[in-house]
């Protein structure tokens, strides 16, 4: 039995990412299409411990649909960690006669949301707004997109560099636990190398490697490293190791691009998508669902138990990992 929802809160939570504000968009507007109240948090479960909340209407979001970022901001609140601080955020989700939350984060943005439907018995529902696109149960994550894109125009501009001056560069990619920006945006800025969580051959292969691109007449090498990557060393020791090892064949210098991978204005994948879990948010409340995450999955709008979306993801990275292989010979 659904109960009825007459006011949903939204909020972000975590890292943010490009096209969380196309996702708070969707929200609001079709809380306003079905007449619902909806009420903005700021600052994440922050927002909720301290009642920072605002009601937002549909022209509250004007013009924020190509603007990266979120507007509400973002926090990992460490006092909602605890159950004194989720019984604040209960306590004031009560006190706003609130029905229902929409939480657009991460995996650590929905732990925290099962808890508070658990102990508690309030209903969330869980939007994925990561550019890590590390989450079960959905192809693809709000902010992913923009990122690779973001990722590969940065790659380009050292590539130039790169091959003016004969240089080997490490670029240090985000991903703590997985590898998809490294891989896909290392195919597609076309790196001789590609280092990521989920598979570790070892730094011998990667020597090797390298060797036999400079034999096949490479005079410059680009290797994306994902931030996760499980080869023993971090990206300051490997570009060591590499010059070491390498040090007649290659110069080699290290970029980490960082933060910057997280911002700017959304693309038009991550707008639509946003939009499309939006709407399918609100309308799975609508439906009597909680506890569950929309995502997409072979285009189609879905919707998983949160449950679900916090196991660990199988990672189906082999076909592209042979891609890599075969167009860095
Ligand atoms: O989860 C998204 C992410 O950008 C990760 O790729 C990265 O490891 C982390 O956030 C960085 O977090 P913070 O901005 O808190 O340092």
């Amino acid at each position: 039995m659904s109960q009825n929802i007459e006011k949903i809160a939204v909020l972000t939570s975590g890292g943010d990412a490009p096209g969380m504000n196309a996702a708070i968009r969707a929200v609001v507007r079709a809380c306003s299409y079905h007449n619902i109240t909806c009420i903005g948090v700021y600052k994440g479960y922050e927002g909720l411990i301290h009642n920072n909340l605002e009601e937002l209407n549909a022209r509250s979001v004007r013009n924020v649909i190509n603007k990266g970022g979120t507007f509400l901001k973002s926090a990992r609140s460490k006092d909602f960690r605890t159950e004194e601080g989720r019984k604040k955020a209960y306590d004031n989700l009560i006190a706003n006669s609130i029905d229902a939350l929409i939480v657009i984060g991460g995996d650590g943005s929905f732990t925290g949301a099962l808890k508070l439907s658990q102990e508690f018995n309030f209903p969330v529902i869980g939007i994925p707004g990561t550019i890590d696109n590390d989450i079960n149960g959905t192809d693809f994550t709000i902010g992913y997109d923009t990122a690779l894109n973001t990722v590969v125009e940065a790659i380009d501009k050292i590539r130039d560099t790169a091959s003016s001056h004969n240089r080997l560069f490490l670029i240090e990619v985000m991903g703590r636990d997985a590898g998809d920006i490294a891989l896909n945006a290392g195919i597609g800025a076309g790196a001789e190398e590609i280092l990521i969580p989920e598979e570790n051959l070892g730094v011998d292969r990667l020597i090797e490697s390298l060797r036999k691109s400079k034999e096949s007449g490479k005079t410059s090498s680009i290797i994306v490293v994902a931030e996760g990557d499980t080869s023993g060393k971090n990206i300051f020791e490997l570009g060591e190791y590499v010059e070491e090892k390498l040090e007649d064949d290659y110069e080699v210098r290290v970029s980490v691009l960082g933060h910057i991978q997280r911002g700017g204005s959304p693309s038009c994948y991550d707008r639509v998508l946003a939009s499309k879990l939006g709407v399918g948010a609100v309308e799975a409340l609508l439906e009597g669902k909680r506890d569950v995450m929309i995502g997409i999955v072979h285009k189609q709008v879905t919707v998983v138990a949160l449950t679900e979306a916090l196991q660990k993801r199988v990672h189906k990275h082999d076909q592209l990992i042979k891609v890599a292989d075969i167009t860095s010979v």
